[in-house]
This record gives C-alpha cells, structure tokens and sequence, in this order.
C-alpha cells in the first residue's frame, strides 16, 4: 500500500493514476472516475420511474484498513467532509495495534407472513411444524434457481404477537439463504407463493407477506484491540484517552439523545461503503437502528472497555443484508469498480468490512470528541463547504477557505463578503 502513501496530499489526477495502476482499471473504468456521472441517463431512466438526470456524490477512499489481516483501500461515496479522513485515521490506529478482527453468520434472510383471525395459533404452530418440509418446497419452488446456486429456504419460524388491540397475529418467519444476493425479490416471491398453504393450515388470513429487514441470522462482528500508548495525544495520556472514550460509550449507553449521535457517526461511514457498492443502504440502516433498539431500549451499537492487560477493547456487531450480486450492483460502473479497488470477493466479506469502517468510523469520532474537539480536524473541509455554499467558483474556493480559517469567520455571510472582495480586485 506504499503507492497511497499520503493520498490525501496528490492532486485528484495522481490520486487516479494511482488507483489505476493498483486496480488495474481499464480506460473505461479510469473514464468512469474522471466523469462526474458514471451511470448513463439511459440506464438511470430504467432504474427509477420519472426520471429526469443523475444526482452524484463525491467519491473518496479510506486508507489503512486492515481486516482479518487483508489490507484494503476502501471506497466511500459520502457529501460529508471528515468521514473519510476519520476513516483512515482511525483504521491506522487499528492497523497499527494488529488490525480487525471480522466473523459473520450464516446469510440467513427473513421474510414474514402475518396471519389474522386465526381460530385457534397453538394448533396453527403445530400444523406449520409438522409441515414444515412440505411449505419449505412450496417456497423454494417459487425461486428454484437460488437452491440450485447452494442456497433457498431452509427454516420455518411460527410465533404469536400481540396488538395493542389486544389481538392475537401469528407470524411466520421465513429463513432464506440468498447466497450473494440481498434476495428482497426472491424472498417477497415465496412468501406470497407460501401464503394460500398457510391460509389454509391456520384457517386464518394471511395479511402482510414481505421481509424483514431485521436480519438478526446474517450478522457481522468485528473488532478490535488497542494499546493504551497508541491513543496518548500531547496533553493526555493513553489510559486517560482510553477511559474516556469508555466514558463516552456509557454515556451513549445510558442516554438516548447521545446514542443517536454516536450511532449516526458510526453510520456515516457504514452508508459510505453500502452506497460506493451499490447497496440498499434504507436496508442496512433500517437493520442497524432496529437491532440497536432490540432489548426495548435504543442502545449504542458499538461496545468500548478495557481487557485485564488494559488495552481498549472495540466491538460491533450489526445485522448486514449487503449483497455481492443483483439489485443495482451489476448495472452502476461504480458499485463494479468498488468492487475491484476493494478487492472484495464475497458479500460476507463485504458484511465485515461495512462493519469496520463503522467500527473505525467510531473510534475516530469519539478519540477527537474526548480530546481536542471534533472541530479543528472539520475546519479545512468544512470553510472549503462554506466558500462553496457561498457561490465560490473552482479557483476561489482555496482562498476563500483559508481567509474563515484565519479569521475564524466560519459562516456563509462572511465567505461571500469575502468572495466579493476577491472579485472587486
Ligand atoms: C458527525 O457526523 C458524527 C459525530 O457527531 C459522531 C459522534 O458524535 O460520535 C462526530
């Protein structure tokens, strides 16, 4: 990885003449990147309905991650300034201390039928246990090709819950292996060909017939340990910045209003890489907020503490319905590039690596917070967002970002005085 090497300080064409020649790419992929719009409007009008132009976002790459001792050159498509350089400055502190370490489960995707006005649910459960075998066929007929690709419905999980009605539903849990697929279409597709069968056996109506996107059976874990000495700044020691990025995890665990925060920063680098890869990033999220929220109580989705030698201790473990395969991935140039500047292989591996940048993403936002603020790391980009807010062109941005800096003006009012100014000279 010595080519990226201060990445951040090349120009955007030696930054792309080096990934070129890292990845390999094509003159077509290098002319995806040097374009401000990889999708053509054409596929964009099949994507969507109503179509009427593309909307781009930046796309960066985080350095120094280290997963289950891979490196790799993670790409981000993200509008915030700060996320990719929290990015590779935290993975470099983890790299640093050994890396990440990643597991996942199996791929096991739900889909639910709800079924009303069933007579008698302890007699439905048994009738759906004892047929088990015969509406996993029913399901699996409905999208034959998934079995043969090693995958298909494997389990049947029947329960009860209660309205506020006071109500009984019975609902039935559809588990799928989608393989490298996200599979929202397979799944949809057998549960609604499962429905009849099931009406049928509970003698009650089946009502929703959709998936779940809290997928608690396709889990990633990672984490990570640290060395005090490693997170030591100028004015505080490493066990001190270790105790209070602990701190500021109990502080998450016991206050919503802060676990909101400190989750959305972990997202912010998880919804980078779902959507540099194609992904279904309302999926990733609606799973991660839900599963955060699991025990009743909306909880931080990272763990911090410190082992009997006194190292920091880092965990996440997030459902992660990310797919290799389907969905836009084959049709944006993008989401295939991603794949190739990762090196990425399967969508277990990419489960593993969304999951620690979230974790790596944490670790930056919360080492700043406790130290010096998150701020003065945010000023350079964020007066760069400022001037441009403030209508700077292209060769005025530079100057217009240093004069708030300097003047610690950090507001658009200032910025288009300033702007004026420079164009009066
Ligand atoms: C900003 O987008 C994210 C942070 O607020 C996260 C955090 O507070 O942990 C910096």
């Amino acid at each position: 990885m010595e080519a990226f090497d201060k990445f951040y300080k090349k120009t955007l064409e030696e930054r792309r003449e080096i990934l070129a020649e890292y990845a390999e790419l094509t003159e077509e992929e290098q002319a995806f990147l040097a374009s401000t719009g990889a999708l053509s409007l054409e596929k964009a009008n099949h994507m969507i309905e109503n179509t009427i132009g593309i909307y781009s976002l930046p796309l960066g790459l985080g350095m120094n991650m280290r997963l289950n001792d891979k490196e790799y050159i993670v790409p981000m498509a993200v509008e915030e300034p700060s996320v990719i350089a929290a990015q590779s400055s935290g993975a470099k502190l983890i790299a640093q201390n050994g890396g990440i370490t990643g597991t996942t489960t199996e791929r096991k995707m739900i889909g639910q039928i709800e079924l009303i006005d069933v007579p008698d649910t302890k007699l439905a459960i048994e009738k759906i246990t004892a047929n088990q075998d015969k509406l996993l066929l029913i399901a699996n007929e409905a999208h034959p090709s998934l079995q043969r690709r090693g995958g298909g419905a494997v389990d049947l999980v029947a329960r009860t819950v209660t309205t506020m009605q006071e109500d009984e539903l019975l609902i039935v849990h559809l588990l799928v292996d989608t393989k490298e697929a996200m599979g929202a279409n397979m799944i949809n597709t057998m549960v609604e060909s499962l429905a009849p069968e099931l009406e049928q056996l509970t003698a009650g109506i089946a009502n929703m017939r959709i998936l779940s996107n809290l997928v608690d059976d396709a889990t990633a874990t990672v984490s990570c340990r640290i060395a005090p000495a490693s997170l030591a700044t100028k004015t505080h020691t490493g066990e001190w910045v270790r105790d209070r990025i602990i701190a500021a995890y109990e502080f998450a665990d016991a206050d919503i209003y802060r676990a909101a925060t400190h989750n959305k920063g972990i997202m912010n680098g998880i919804d980078a890489v779902v959507m540099a890869f194609g992904n279904d990033w309302r999926a990733v999220e609606a799973a991660s907020h839900a599963y955060a929220a699991r025990t009743g109580s909306y909880k931080p989705m990272t763990k911090w503490s410190k082992d009997e030698d006194g190292f920091l201790l880092g965990e996440l473990t997030l459902p992660m319905p990310v797919a290799f395969v389907g969905g836009s991935i084959a049709v944006h140039p993008i989401a295939t590039l991603s794949k190739k500047i990762a090196r990425m292989e399967s969508a277990k591996e990419l489960a593993m690596l969304v999951c620690a940048v979230g974790l790596t993403q944490n670790l930056a936002a919360l080492k700043a917070l406790v130290t010096e603020g998150i701020q003065r790391g945010h000023m350079s980009l964020q007066a760069k967002s400022l001037a441009m807010t403030a209508g700077a062109e292209v060769n005025e941005i530079e100057a217009v970002a240093a004069y708030l800096q300097e003047t610690k003006q950090m507001n658009v009012m200032a910025a288009k005085e300033y702007i004026t100014k420079l164009r009066q000279n």
